[in-house]
């Protein structure tokens, strides 16, 4: 076996090795430079990311398991996103993060790197470094927070409040009960309890192999998580000795059955955009295209929120992931191997479905049909996804009159405008809310009802945006629209009053405008505005360099890898 990466650094007799070793000993003795794996153990733990506050505890056992497997365990705190705190929005900052991480594990002596992460970005930027430094790396979700009541009803952490906050604007409830809720909102450590992003990311990158198979969706207060971290720690030292690298893990066939996954247990919208910004860094070949054709026809075979009823602890009760994969196992590519070297399907002999009214066998299925649509059209050139397992049925064919906001802020300003011209038949259409446009993609594409219709009882219209949409959140959502309003896409031309039709079994998104009328309009001056180019800082490189969520919304300049190699030395 080849000496370890580390071994550049800390070989030898020279001045240089002695200056590395020196200034790491601080009570390591000197066997642990003897080429004995050094692994990092990248921490996403930060008081204002609240979901991964107790992943010090983690890292802990994480070490133990580094330790007792003859490595050396390095902590390695990471640029960590807080999710309901960071603004403008935390997908601004998902690739600084992603580049940060990939820099300092190239930068540094180590061999191999656990990946500590739940918060919605923090599991998408640490796989997408990773993928990019190519070395010998895996997953340790944080698991979700136990199952919070309010009044004796389960709370689902995001969804209940979009539910509660539209109950108070339809005057069904009070503004003290409503604050009432919140301190029952979150009842432990862990992220949020919905199939929300964080749940479905720690979900894809358990389908991907990135993860021990059986761990992901471990409730963070959970023992179990404690003892899956200390095995992580023990597989990251073997898998050093392995040579065993995402690009190995990291296949076609791992994405594909991810995109299996993220249909069956009705995964977040958000997925795809992480899902092609982490093949992008691999040169995995991946496309919007290939979650309609793979995940289309898959079942939804899970029963949480926001497009069921449970939560969490619940699917991790009922037999977790691999129970829900067993019941698709021939839609998986048996190929596809895992961190532990082992295929994927390999370990879904001994699955079991332990409670049928959380996980549902294949053939009663909760939705005949859970993937993701990907529509195209004269609204949507290079393509927008819709989540048809969380909309209204009978609007997945509309046709309606486009009431358009031009930001965020207009949106706020008019929504319950009580002579605002609208009704359940409209489309509401949300622009400037695109990677460049926000900066960030936020998730506002869910945008509420007007409140006059919200009090006649709509709890659903078509919603048409160029951002994103929370994974906790539901309703009949078009989102990522592509090109953007204020990249020139065709958003940016639509007026109060153009007909827009969606077709979601046609998989098409069109204004009914010609092209000559298209072609003649000049992008509103609203929404032309509203996009101000930042002058300085990542901002400024992220506006210039961001690529169309159509592609994953990484920057342009980090698309492929560059692998594990430093040429010149800091002496
Ligand atoms: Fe962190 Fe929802 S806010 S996972």
């Amino acid at each position: 076996m080849s000496p370890p990466r580390s071994s550049q650094w800390y070989a030898g007799t020279d001045r240089n090795a002695y200056i590395h070793r020196a200034w790491m000993r601080r009570g390591l003795p000197a066997h642990a430079f003897d080429g004995r794996p050094h692994i990092a153990i990248a921490n996403t733990a930060s008081d204002l990311t609240p979901c991964n506050a107790h992943l010090d505890e983690v890292a802990a056992s994480v070490k133990q398991g580094v330790y007792e497997a003859g490595g050396i365990p390095l902590n390695l705190p990471v640029v960590s996103l807080g999710e309901t705190l960071v603004r403008p929005t935390a997908m601004l900052w998902r690739n600084m993060a992603a580049m940060a991480t990939e820099e300092m594990l190239r930068a540094n002596p180590v061999d191999g790197v656990v990946l500590l992460g739940g918060c919605d970005k923090t599991i998408p930027s640490l796989l997408m470094a990773a993928a990019s430094v190519d070395i010998p790396a895996l997953v340790v979700p944080g698991g979700p927070m136990l199952t919070g009541t309010f009044r004796g009803v389960p709370l689902g952490c995001g969804t209940d409040v979009w539910r509660l906050s539209e109950e108070v604007r339809a005057g069904q409830l009070s503004e003290a009960d409503f604050l009432r809720s919140e301190s029952s909102m979150i009842r432990s450590r862990g992220h949020c309890n919905t199939m929300g992003t964080a749940s479905t990311m720690a979900m894809v990158a358990e389908a991907l192999g990135s993860t021990i198979p059986g761990t992901a969706g471990t409730p963070a207060p959970d023992s179990r998580l404690l003892e899956g971290s200390h095995e992580a720690g023990r597989l990251a030292v073997e898998m050093v000795a392995a040579d065993r690298r995402p690009s190995a893990v990291l296949t076609r066939g791992s994405f594909l059955n991810a995109i299996v996954a993220l249909a069956a247990v009705g995964g977040s919208t958000n997925a795809v955009v992480h899902l092609l910004a982490i093949a992008g860094r691999l040169g995995v070949e991946l496309t919007q295209d290939d979650f309609d054709r793979t995940g289309a026809d898959v079942p939804l075979l899970v029963n949480l929120q926001p497009a069921g009823q449970y939560l969490m602890e619940d699917l991790h009760r009922a037999g977790g992931l691999l129970a829900v994969l067993r019941e698709v196992e021939d839609l998986l590519d048996p190929e596809a191997i895992t961190v532990t070297g082992r295929p994927l399907v390999s370990y879904l002999g001994e699955a079991q479905i332990w409670d049928r009214e959380v996980i549902r066998p294949r053939a009663e299925p909760f939705q005949a049909h859970a993937g993701i649509a990907v529509l195209r059209g004269n609204l949507a050139p290079t393509g927008a996804v819709i989540k048809p397992a969380a909309a209204t049925p009978e609007l997945l064919q509309h046709r309606g009159r486009a009431l358009v906001f031009d930001s965020v802020e207009d949106l706020h300003a008019r929504i319950d405008d009580p002579d605002l011209e609208v009704d359940a038949d409209s489309v509401l259409v949300l622009r400037g809310c695109g990677p460049r446009g926000y900066p960030g993609m936020p998730e506002v594409a869910n945008l509420p009802m007007p409140k006059k219709l919200v009090e006649a009882g709509v709890r659903d219209m078509v919603r048409v945006c160029d951002g994103r949409m929370s994974g906790t959140a539901y309703g009949t959502v078009v989102l990522h629209v592509s090109p953007e309003a204020a990249a020139g896409g065709p958003l940016g031309l639509v007026r109060t009053g153009d007909v827009i039709v969606l077709d979601v079994a046609g998989r098409r998104l069109d204004v009914e405008l010609s092209d000559e009328e298209l072609a003649s309009r000049t992008p509103a001056r609203a929404a032309v505005d509203a996009f101000a180019a930042p002058t300085r800082g990542w901002e400024r490189l992220y506006v210039e360099t961001v690529l169309q969520a159509d592609t994953g919304a990484d920057l342009d300049f980090l698309v492929g890898s560059s692998g594990d190699a430093v040429s010149r030395e800091s002496h």
